[in-house]
């Protein structure tokens, strides 16, 4: 039997904290430069946050600013799915404080560890929930503090990362505008080409795991770059093709923000021109599970993104984990 209540995206609200670090900065910190770090990433800048503010403050600021576009209370929310890697703590969750900090009381949620796919997982999982009827009001959350987890004597992957978070409301739709579909896959056979080897249940912390600097993010870039290029277009293409469209009829699409070489030759395979294509890694650099809601929020600023929209979103991360989106927009 069809299933007959779709979910949409009601509001949307991010937060990226106000320090900069730009590239001139990372010039005075390993041997790097401007020039390269544009040219091979195409980013100028990177939020990250002061000693002490860790990813629920960053998702709480992004999700009480989604509230507030919604214009409902925290109390409102049955549910909070939180992507992140970089957790306030192991446990508990980090949904969790971000539950008691909004004031939603009732509500049950989760972490999830999808990395860059952080924010398409959590989404989802919000989906589907209201899809089965279970609940009616969801947060979905991604955000990354990575500069607490970045080698900052790491020229490879220090130039690549900052700090940020968006939170979507997801509801019963009311309208044409709704999620249309996702794909996402899974495959561990990358896990070590982008990792964090300390701090978990095979490398405790000790140490010994941090002078190896084993609680820092490790990453083999090239093999990376590969399968995100490749993935990104393949489950774009599936996801597409599945419900009756192709590259043209994509008003606009919004990949994870990895890199600006990554995101191009993506959008090269799918047919899609610039002026279709979100990117605002200049700005943010990678914020792993905060870049497709800030990536939203850039085009929302810039007049790119009205109702009825057909927006893709694809991400590759970690993992490996990809995820794609295919919905009309709808707030
Ligand atoms: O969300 C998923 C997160 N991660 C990614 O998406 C990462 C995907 N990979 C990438 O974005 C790219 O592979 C990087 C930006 C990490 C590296 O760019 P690349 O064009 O693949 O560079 P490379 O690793 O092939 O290195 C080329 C050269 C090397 O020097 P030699 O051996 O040719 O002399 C590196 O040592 O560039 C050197 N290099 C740098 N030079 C200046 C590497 N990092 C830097 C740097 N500044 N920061």
């Amino acid at each position: 039997m069809a299933n007959l209540v779709r979910a949409k995206i009601s509001a949307l609200g991010t937060y990226v904290p106000p320090r900069l670090l730009t590239n001139a900065d990372l010039e005075k910190m390993v041997e790097t430069s401007n020039e390269w770090i544009i040219e091979r990433t195409g980013i100028r800048q990177r939020h990250i946050v002061d000693k002490g503010m860790a990813t629920s403050d960053l998702a709480i600021e992004a999700a009480k600013s989604a509230l507030q576009e919604r214009g409902i209370p925290g109390s409102k929310i049955e549910a909070i799915f939180l992507g992140t890697v970089t957790p306030d703590m192991l446990f508990p969750a980090t949904a969790c404080i971000v539950q008691d900090k909004i004031g939603a009381a009732g509500a049950w949620g989760y972490d999830i560890s999808a990395a860059c796919s952080g924010f398409v997982y959590a989404l989802q999982t919000a989906v589907k929930f209201v899809e089965s009827g279970a609940h009616k009001r969801v947060l979905a959350i991604g955000a990354d503090v990575m500069s607490s987890i970045i080698n900052y004597q790491d020229r490879a992957t220090c130039i690549i990362f900052g700090d940020g978070a968006g939170a979507v409301v997801v509801e019963p739709a009311t309208d044409g505008n709704y999620m249309i579909d996702f794909i996402h896959e899974i495959d561990g056979s990358g896990a070590c080409s982008l990792y964090m080897p300390g701090g978990g249940s095979r490398n405790p912390s000790s140490h010994e795991t941090v002078d190896k600097k084993m609680h820092y993010v490790h990453q083999d870039g090239q093999a990376v770059f590969k399968y995100a290029v490749r993935k990104m277009t393949e489950t774009s293409e599936t996801i597409l093709k599945r419900n009756g469209f192709t590259g043209k009829d994509v008003a606009l699409f919004v990949p994870h923000q990895a890199n600006r070489r990554i995101i191009m030759s993506a959008a090269e395979r799918l047919g899609l021109k610039e002026d279709r294509i979100v990117i605002n890694i200049d700005e943010y650099g990678n914020t792993t599970a905060g870049t497709i809601p800030l990536a939203m929020q850039t085009a929302r600023q810039q007049g790119r993104l009205k109702k009825g929209d057909l927006v893709l979103i694809a991400s590759v991360g970690a993992g490996f984990t990809v995820g794609a989106a295919l919905m009309r927009w709808a707030c």
